[in-house]
């Protein structure tokens, strides 16, 4: 895997980018930053390139992959009688964290939509991103750039711990800006469905295009406390993790009660909580949701195994950037602790 510095002695490295979009053209699989995580892309008009996203991460061939751009010129190359709401979208949110499942015209390649008749669409809002989908001048297939099952990447570091020696190249554009993916949106229909909260929040996007569904798949998914035991196949950290919600108290005497079980307790939570509580080793996620947001990842991947052997998180108000952190902390659980 060669990795290139996006940036080498404050100055922009546009042979690193020259080369990478090289690999893309060659059918090659190259990670790169996003405004969100880093992706791993791929030429997404070739089966056998596509393929190389796969094979890397482990991932199911029955999950599509989101289709990334440039520009707005590009996406009419790829999809069919986008509704009138797609244009209020894009003037809004394009370039951002933000992708449209539109129907697919079928220029891209079987593997990259999984069959299905629509495609994911994004066009990033990263310079290093764009830079690269300019110069190599293609659709470019990417999921996050982990291995399928762990947290996404927010630093090359991530990408390379999981991907190096798999993949043709890394780009290092240094850690992404938003730290959780784009929120992707159902657009086939007249009010469209948000599949995945994320980047972009319901509230905005109804300020723009007026009423906006959530997915009910979404809604109720592991909501109660779940048996103990249940296994996830999404963001998981290398311990077990519990999402914990409850007074301060209560959280304490349960972090004292699992430490007098012999159990070593990692704890992840924002600034204000983290400084009330007493475990053994605390990651500080920030002070706001936005904060959080772009420290969760890394924060999961804190904790290694041998050195915790439970991560006790904080459970966050599911409002605005909130509904995308708590949608992933509960895949990322093994359990949902409610307390008092
Ligand atoms: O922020 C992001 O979206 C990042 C960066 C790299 O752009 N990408 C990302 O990709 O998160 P991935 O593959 O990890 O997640 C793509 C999500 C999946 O939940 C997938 O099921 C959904 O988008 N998706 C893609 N195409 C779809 C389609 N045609 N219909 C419904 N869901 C789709
Ligand atoms: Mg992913």
């Amino acid at each position: 895997t060669t990795r290139w510095k996006i940036q080498e002695n404050g100055r922009w490295n546009n042979q690193a980018i020259q080369e990478a979009a090289e690999l893309l053209r060659r059918g090659e699989a190259v990670s790169f930053p996003t405004e969100t995580v880093y992706g791993l892309g791929a030429d997404a008009t070739r089966e056998e390139a596509v393929a190389k996203i796969f094979a890397a991460k482990g991932r199911p061939q029955d999950n599509p992959l989101i289709a990334h751009i440039a520009g707005r010129e590009q996406l009419y190359q790829l999809v069919e009688r986008p509704l009138p709401y797609v244009e209020k979208l894009l003037d809004a949110f394009a370039p951002g964290p933000l992708t449209l499942v539109l129907p697919s015209n079928g220029a891209c390649a079987e593997n990259v939509t999984a069959g299905l008749p629509t495609i994911g669409v994004r066009i990033p809002d990263h310079p290093v991103a764009y830079e690269l989908l300019k110069a190599c001048g293609l659709p470019v297939a990417a999921p996050s750039a982990n291995l399928s099952g762990k947290p996404s990447p927010t630093t090359a570091d991530h990408v390379w711990a999981d991907l190096n020696g798999k993949i043709a190249g890394l780009l290092d554009g240094g850690p992404t800006g938003v730290g959780l993916e784009s929120t992707v949106v159902d657009c086939t229909e007249e009010i469209p469905i948000i599949l995945r909260p994320g980047g972009i929040t319901r509230e905005q996007l109804e300020k723009v295009i007026g009423k906006v569904m959530v997915d009910p798949a979404l809604a109720g998914e592991n909501d109660r406390p779940k048996a103990p035991g249940m296994k996830y196949r999404h963001y998981s950290p290398e311990v077990p993790l519990w999402l914990v919600k409850g007074n301060i108290q209560a959280i304490q005497d349960l972090i004292d009660r699992e430490k007098q079980n012999g159990k070593r307790v990692g704890l992840l939570a924002g600034t204000a909580l983290s400084g009330l509580l007493d475990a053994d080793h605390k990651m500080e996620l920030g002070e706001n949701i936005a904060e959080i947001a772009a420290n969760l990842y890394d924060g999961l991947r804190t904790f290694k195994e041998g050195d915790i052997d439970l991560i006790i998180c904080e459970a966050f108000p599911e409002e605005g950037l909130g509904q995308a952190v708590m949608n992933r902390l509960k895949k990322a659980a093994s359990d949902y602790v409610l307390l008092d």
